[in-house]
């Protein structure tokens, strides 16, 4: 019989780790390449310049750079790992898994290793699934990893989207802990009626590789960055509101905001909304623009090691994308 008073009860960011890649990609380079300009680029998204992975850089490459990084923050020896979820749009491959990739690469024999798919809302579904493993008492710790390379999956002549999106990987180990409130709340969502308004068509089971979708940008992302826009302003204000209720506590008591990193108004609208100023928010998306599933996880490790984030701070975590999916989560650092 399992006693519950052994169970943990809590769970804690233990320590956290982030990987962009060297080569950065200007709105100037990018005025060469569509019909867009650095004005409107930064007027309509907040975005200056984005990260590009090399060619030979993956996926899980990206992600074990984070993963490594965040295991010596934990103290945390890699053989000790109990499980690894990376949260991605873009794995390596079909499969194996990008977790599996990272297992390898990381040396991290004794991890049970898995895929988490939610788009941008990737990393913080995958934070609640390992939560959720650890507090049953049947996994001692887990390498939590938000990886992709959207430039692998951009159409370039696209000026909708292809100023958007950059590539890099963030990571946290989680812990149970008896010291600290660790994740206090979290209020998830999905409505996957909406999927068609931010989706990649092609390369699934649905619509297979063809000479056709290749030749037709099947295999990019297609999204309706309006609509998209307003459910994401409305979903992170909602989430955020209701996780900050659950946790029992007000907007006055949050130290620092991390949004899902893909439009300065976006971030703007919500910082209005919840009612936490600017200056408590923490941004990243003019220097590496939207990455995806890595964007709270980079952000919240940035601001780790320069010193915003200290123990004890309470964080609020808000996402939203494709499926959709939303959530936002309260936890302290
Ligand atoms: C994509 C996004 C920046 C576009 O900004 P917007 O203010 O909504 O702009 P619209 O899509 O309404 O387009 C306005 C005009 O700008 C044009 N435009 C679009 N991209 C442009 C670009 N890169 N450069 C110049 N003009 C551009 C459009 O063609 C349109 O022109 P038209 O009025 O002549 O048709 C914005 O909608 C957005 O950020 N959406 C959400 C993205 C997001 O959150 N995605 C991921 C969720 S996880």
């Amino acid at each position: 019989m399992i006693d519950d008073r052994e169970k943990p009860t809590r769970v804690m960011i233990a320590g956290t780790g982030s990987y962009v890649p060297e080569r950065v990609l200007t709105n100037a380079e990018l005025e060469q390449m569509v019909d867009t300009s650095d004005d409107w680029i930064r007027a309509r998204t907040g975005m200056r310049e984005r990260r590009i992975a090399r060619p030979d850089e993956a996926s899980s490459d990206m992600g074990a750079a984070a993963g490594r990084a965040a295991l010596a923050a934990a103290g945390l020896a890699v053989d000790e790992v109990d499980l690894i979820i990376v949260a991605t749009s873009t794995p390596d491959m079909l499969f194996p898994s990008t977790a599996c990739l990272v297992q390898s690469a990381l040396g991290a024999t004794n991890a049970l290793c898995y895929d988490l798919s939610a788009a941008c809302s990737g990393f913080l579904y995958a934070l609640e699934t390992a939560r959720a493993m650890l507090q049953s008492g049947l996994y001692q710790n887990a390498l939590v990893i938000g990886s992709d390379k959207m430039s692998a999956v951009t159409d370039w002549s696209d000026r909708g989207t292809c100023i958007l999106f950059g590539d890099g990987a963030g990571a946290v180990v989680l812990k149970p802990t008896v010291t600290h409130r660790g994740i206090m709340s979290t209020v998830s969502g999905a409505d996957g009626s909406l999927g068609d308004l931010l989706m990649i068509p092609a390369g699934g089971s649905r619509m297979p590789a063809t000479a056709e979708t290749v030749a037709d940008h099947q295999h990019t992302v297609k999204m309706a960055g309006n609509n998209v826009f307003k459910h994401a302003v409305r979903c992170m204000t909602e989430a955020g509101r209701a996780a900050l209720r659950k946790a029992g506590l007000t907007a006055a008591d949050v130290k620092w905001v991390i949004p899902h990193q893909a439009n300065m108004r976006i971030i703007q609208a919500i910082s209005e909304r919840v009612d936490i100023p600017m200056d408590r928010i923490v941004v990243n998306l003019d220097r590496y623009g939207n990455t995806t599933a890595a964007t709270v996880p980079v952000a919240l490790d940035e601001a780790v090691r320069d010193g915003r984030i200290q123990r004890g701070d309470v964080l609020l975590f808000v996402v939203f994308g494709g499926g959709f999916t939303w959530g936002a989560m309260v936890l302290e650092y």
